[in-house]
């Protein structure tokens, strides 16, 4: 087995960690408070995603990624940090990702990819296709986002069409009013979802907050299921296996 999976606790494949490199964590303070919210969570891997951008330098980013591992497992045994990136799609993405200029989750062939909420299906399309021709599996970050898939089928369509899907878990949230929440718990109980992160950017509006999406998940869908979103699948992320 892969020496970066946790033998218990969640698997966070969205987190925007990394001190200083983007609307994320603004300093190695805020960094390790983000750390030690994330293992109050149940947290006990997490895969830091900085946005990606041109030029990027990624060995930088891997020596912020050591760095904050050594602090994590200063935290616990057991806990620990990879690198990987959210990447907005654009049409040079598989040279860069070929040339090692932009990130995959982990060093494996999982991709997280993300949109702009008003592209379209299509675009959605041409991504996935190019990615999986290319032998990458892209994942869809915050699928809920998007407007092209509030209609059910579409979203079925993408998946057939080998995307894998994740949600954040603050989406969750919502009451029954909340078109958001409602979208994410009704595809969740169709099994179109893949996974649940948090996309943690900051300790306050934007936290590491998993444990109520893992409730309600626990209480409506069972456990296992819970576990499949929040440990399993992420795991065969960190494995590189096809889920
Ligand atoms: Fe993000």
């Amino acid at each position: 087995m892969n020496t970066k999976f946790p033998s218990k606790g969640w698997i966070d494949i969205h987190a925007h960690i990394l001190p200083g490199v983007d609307d994320g964590a603004h300093d190695w303070d805020e960094a390790i408070t983000l750390l030690k919210l994330a293992y109050g969570q149940g947290i006990r891997h997490i895969i830091a995603t900085p946005h990606f951008t041109c030029n990027q330098d990624t060995g930088l980013l891997q020596e912020s990624c050591t760095c904050l591992d050594y602090h994590a497992k200063a935290i616990a045994d057991g806990f620990g940090v990879s690198l990987g990136q959210e990447i907005k799609y654009f049409e040079n993405l598989i040279e860069y990702l070929n040339q090692g200029r932009a990130l995959t989750l982990a060093g494996s062939r999982y991709v997280l990819v993300e949109f702009e909420p008003s592209d379209s299906l299509g675009r959605m399309k041409r991504a996935v296709r190019q990615l999986i021709q290319a032998s990458y599996f892209p994942v869809i970050a915050h699928v809920e986002r998007y407007r092209c898939l509030f209609e059910q089928e579409r979203v079925q369509e993408l998946v057939e069409y080998g995307a894998y899907l994740q949600i954040n878990s603050r989406s969750l949230n919502g009451g029954w009013m909340d078109k958001k929440a409602r979208w994410c718990k009704k595809n969740l109980k169709k099994g179109t979802i893949h996974f649940i992160a948090t996309d943690m950017h900051n300790s306050s509006d934007r936290s590491p907050d998993i444990q109520t999406a893992v409730s309600w998940v626990e209480h409506n869908m069972g456990v296992r299921t819970s576990d499949r979103i929040t440990r399993t699948n992420p795991g065969f992320i960190l494995q590189d296996r096809l889920l």
